[in-house]
């Protein structure tokens, strides 16, 4: 199985960025978090990022028939972004949401994902550790 992962933008920003609500772990970091849960599973993975809805878009579009599922941290496009949930529906991939913080322990419009919908399932909360657990969750439902 090959996973593709999907950080949404300002997430280049961890280890600097609103350390009290973030931590200090580095998106390097949560991608060799990724890289070892993947291993473990005996699974690849490849770890992107992008700023612009519509690049995460092409990210999508560009890899639906060469990648067998996704994990995705929409970062604030999470809270509104109708095209991005369109993507995701369209391309018919099981596709995980994460989330660093739990966003219903947050600001109102934090509590609103207009992408979960479209999503097998959210994790939310856990640090590197959501992707860690979307990881395994994908195994599992394949495994099923
Ligand atoms: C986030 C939560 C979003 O509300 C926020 O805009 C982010 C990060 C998280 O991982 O906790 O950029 O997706």
């Amino acid at each position: 199985m090959n996973v593709l992962i999907i950080h949404g933008p300002n997430l280049e920003l961890l280890g600097t960025r609103e350390i009290d609500v973030y931590g200090t772990t580095t998106l390097a970091e949560v991608d060799e978090r990724c890289e070892q849960e993947a291993r473990e599973l005996g699974i690849g993975v490849r770890c992107v990022r992008h700023t612009s809805e519509g690049a995460i878009i092409d990210e999508l579009l560009a890899v639906r028939h060469t990648y067998d599922a996704v994990v995705i941290n929409p970062a604030a496009y999470t809270h509104y972004a109708y095209a991005l949930r369109d993507a995701i529906a369209a391309i018919d991939l099981p596709t995980v949401e994460v989330h660093l913080t739990n966003t219903h322990a947050r600001e109102e419009f934090r509590a609103t994902s207009v992408i979960a919908p479209v999503c097998r399932g959210t994790i939310t909360g856990f640090g590197a550790e959501s992707y860690a657990l979307a990881l395994r969750a994908l195994c599992a439902l394949r495994n099923a």
